[in-house]
């Protein structure tokens, strides 16, 4: 048997066919032909939501699992679990008849005002194309595709359909598309969602080069781009830029713009041919895919999600609280098991479990740390303390009764977080407080009972002005259903908690790199802090940070030792030995960085390489090996427009989180620095860099006194023949360009006559 291809599909179909198939045909489906079967398509990212194809709105879809979202799969830092969460997403989707999810999202945290952040992973590029590999391999692992999605740069919500991300191409490479890249090149995503915005201009969705260039031609992604739902604004640019399908529903006025460009000569067939192939090849993929025979086991599913969360919760402090002389102060967390415990807040009760916008799912149950906490204790006391939603205020009446059962308990458990409509999908924050009402009640309880740990629930970084007065301090993030269980298990040490922080949590918002332009203005937006993006920033500031990137702690405690460095062809390997110097079994995210103190371009004093997560029963040690492809060196040079990697010395460092580094070493890197021919616009410096010309220009040199040497240095070589009595000629210039490849003795004497002649003038000025 023959087998037909998509392109032989694609050949039988009239123009108008063709431009129907590259749009959706509801909210959910593409467009269906013979033998092109419809595909479903659903949100996404944490977990599935099916809705009628009908039905645009974000509630009434049917119960799936609402596994952790992003921002808390970040902070777990842990590939392999997150590939067990994409698996089983994968498999929800697979047996509810989705053909792809609409997840994850990469997108990079420059602020953490983005509405949004609580669906992206990290203010860290690596760390974000990591977990987001991982989550694709395992969605695609179950034969379901999945989407990455928002390419590119729609890192905040303000005017998102419009705005333009203006962005200097170094800072788009190494920042805002290398989550994208990790994805793309590690995972092979079924699909690519490009975004709403605009960059430097151009819309994403017309982008030829982000589309076609670096998506396929660089980074070899072969499947199909969809547009966000209703972000294509000319569908005909689109089609040639390389965007396959519009979704949602374009209809037929879109479909009569493209023939009608078709016969104008406006569009090539070709273009539509390509986008009509690829959206023929996605559908049979998920046709052809073999279902997996075993029905998914929802309660298997809820104990995975409680794992993530688990392993996703911070610990953001543990201090010893009692007599301070005595030994007997000792930190409240985990909890003693018969300690009487006052619980108090809303959000023990009302769990705040993921972010509002499409991505909310329809949990198949939903598990609230107080039930979780009052089967794990024998005197649980309750106050809610704040009421949750629009109308909540000042509620004094509450305030008074939560403060009187926290008064004699032996610790209070305070959470105090986010509501529902402070971050959400379509709109920004304004900034990043806890509701005020939350923080006085705090303070209110602190007064009588300073035993407190605080536990929060928040999709972004909220601001601590109490840290320094709680003890202990918990951060929930949205840790999806089964996140009031991973609470009670982090707070009784069922599980020692490993979480670290993936985003930075600041003093300030004017701290924040982003600061001065976010969400930008007349419609568009500077990144102008460029490659120093969250942590990157606060280092290379040297600001002080609350609690800084990788921060987590632990309850038990680890040493670090044995550091060796090696590279190989193709990657750079960091070994070292982690021991758990304590009393109890427990994970630690070893994280490594790296440095330059000499560099040809601006760089952050520390950039994450690599890191991995290590698990040791007390006492144990082990040799851990993280490795860094030889690739993630390199950095984008805008003069050469490609990727360099700057050879010689590199400082590693490896340890608990940014700012704990525990051990230090080095590595020696072969670079790829670009050798530049000299040419008429090379200056002297760089002629003296060069590996042929620089020993016989810098002979030159000799005796010219320091402030001359530096002003000629600057000076490109073609401007030479018209210096005034530099004594050298076009010709003579010509020579010296053309000599780097042999004739040593006359470009010694060009080079001499130049230099000699600026030398002069300067003394003949002075
Ligand atoms: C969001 C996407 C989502 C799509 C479908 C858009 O508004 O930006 O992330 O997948 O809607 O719900």
């Amino acid at each position: 048997m023959t087998s037909v291809t998509p392109a032989d599909v694609v050949g039988r179909l009239t123009i108008e066919q063709k431009a129907r198939l590259v749009g959706g045909a509801s909210y959910w489906t593409t467009t269906e032909l013979p033998d092109v079967p419809a595909a479903y398509l659903a949100d996404g990212p944490h977990g599935v939501r099916r809705l009628d194809p009908a039905n645009g709105a974000v509630a009434g879809a049917e119960p799936a699992t609402c596994f952790p979202p992003a921002v808390a799969l970040g902070a777990t830092f842990d590939t392999a679990l997150a590939e067990r969460v994409g698996a089983a997403i994968g498999a929800e989707a697979r047996e509810r008849d989705v053909g792809v999810v609409l997840g994850p999202g990469v997108n990079v945290k420059r602020s953490p005002l983005c509405g949004r952040n609580f669906e992206y992973v990290s203010e860290d590029p690596l760390l974000g194309g990591r977990i987001g590999a991982a989550l694709v391999r395992g969605i695609q692992s179950a034969g379901v595709g999945a989407c990455v999605k928002h390419f590119v740069a729609n890192d905040q919500e303000t005017e998102r359909l419009r705005v333009s991300a203006d962005i200097d191409e170094r800072t788009l490479r190494e920042v805002h598309l290398r989550p994208f890249q990790h994805v793309v090149t590690e995972a092979r995503p079924w699909t690519v969602m490009s975004s709403y915005n605009r960059v430097n201009g151009t819309y994403v969705g017309e982008d030829a080069r982000l589309l076609t260039g670096v998506l396929r031609d660089e980074w070899g992604f072969d499947g199909l781009v969809m547009s966000d739902w209703v972000a294509v604004h000319d569908r005909v640019a689109a089609l040639r830029a390389g965007l396959d399908l519009e979704m949602p529903a374009p209809g037929e006025a879109r479909v009569g713009q493209i023939v009608e460009a078709i016969r104008s000569g406006e569009l090539a067939e070709d273009d539509l041919d390509r986008a009509a192939g690829r959206v023929v090849a996605l559908s049979r993929k998920i046709r052809d895919t073999t279902t997996p025979s075993d029905a998914t086991d929802l309660v298997d599913h809820h104990d995975l999600a409680r794992e993530a969360a688990a392993h996703a919760i911070v610990l953001l402090r543990n201090e010893p609280v009692g007599d301070t002389d005595a030994d007997t102060a000792a930190p409240l967390l985990p909890l003693a098991s018969n300690a009487r415990v006052a619980v108090v807040g809303e959000l023990a009760r009302t769990p705040r479990y993921q972010g509002a916008g499409s991505s909310q799912v329809v949990p198949t149950r939903l598990d609230d740390a107080l039930t979780a906490l009052t089967a794990d204790f024998p005197d649980v006391a309750f106050a809610p303390g704040y009421a949750l939603g629009p109308d909540a205020g000042d509620d004094t009446a509450l305030a008074a009764e939560a403060v009187a059962e926290a008064s004699d308990a032996d610790v209070v458990l305070f959470f105090a977080g986010l509501p529902d409509d402070a971050e959400a999908e379509g709109r920004d924050r304004t900034h990043i407080d806890l509701p005020p009402v939350q923080v006085d009640l705090l303070e209110s309880v602190l007064d009588v009972n300073p035993r407190m740990v605080v536990v929060l629930s928040n999709g972004s970084v909220v601001r601590l002005p109490f840290a320094d007065r709680v003890p202990a301090l918990v951060e929930g993030w949205l840790l999806g259903q089964a996140g009031g269980s991973a609470v009670a298990d982090v707070l009784t040490g069922r599980v020692n908690p490993s979480g670290r922080l993936s985003e930075t949590i600041p003093h300030r918002l004017a701290d924040t790199p982003a600061y001065l332009d976010f969400p930008g203005e007349g419609l568009h937006v500077r990144y102008a802090e460029g490659v120093f993006v969250g942590h990157r920033w606060y280092d290379a500031r040297d600001l002080d940070v609350a609690f800084p990137f990788g921060h987590g702690l632990s309850y038990t405690t680890f040493g670090y030792d044995g550091l060796t460095t090696a590279t190989h062809h193709d990657e750079l390997r960091v070994t070292l030995t982690v021991t758990n110097t304590g009393d109890v079994p427990g994970r630690e995210v070893v994280q490594c960085y790296l440095g330059r103190d000499e560099s040809a371009v601006a760089r952050p004093p520390r950039v994450l390489a690599a890191f991995g997560v290590v698990e040791l029963e007390p006492g144990e040690s082990r040799r851990v090996e993280l490795t860094v492809p030889a690739a993630d060196l390199a950095h984008w040079s805008v003069r050469e427009d490609a990727w360099t990697t700057e050879g010689g010395t590199w400082r590693v460092e490896v340890g608990a989180s940014s700012r704990d580094i525990r051990l230090t070493g080095e590595a020696e890197i072969t670079g790829d620095d670009a050798v530049r021919p000299i040419t008429a616009g090379s200056t002297l410096r760089e002629a003296i860099a060069d590996p042929t010309v620089g020993p016989l220009v810098a002979g030159a040199l000799t005796g010219m006194s320091e402030d001359v040497r530096e002003m000629a240095l600057a000076i490109p070589v073609g401007r030479m023949p018209f210096v005034p009595d530099s004594g050298v000629s076009e010709e003579q210039l010509d020579e010296l360009i053309a000599l780097s490849d042999g004739s040593a003795g006359r470009l010694r004497r060009t080079a001499a006559k130049v230099l000699g002649s600026m030398a002069r003038r300067r003394h003949g000025a002075s």
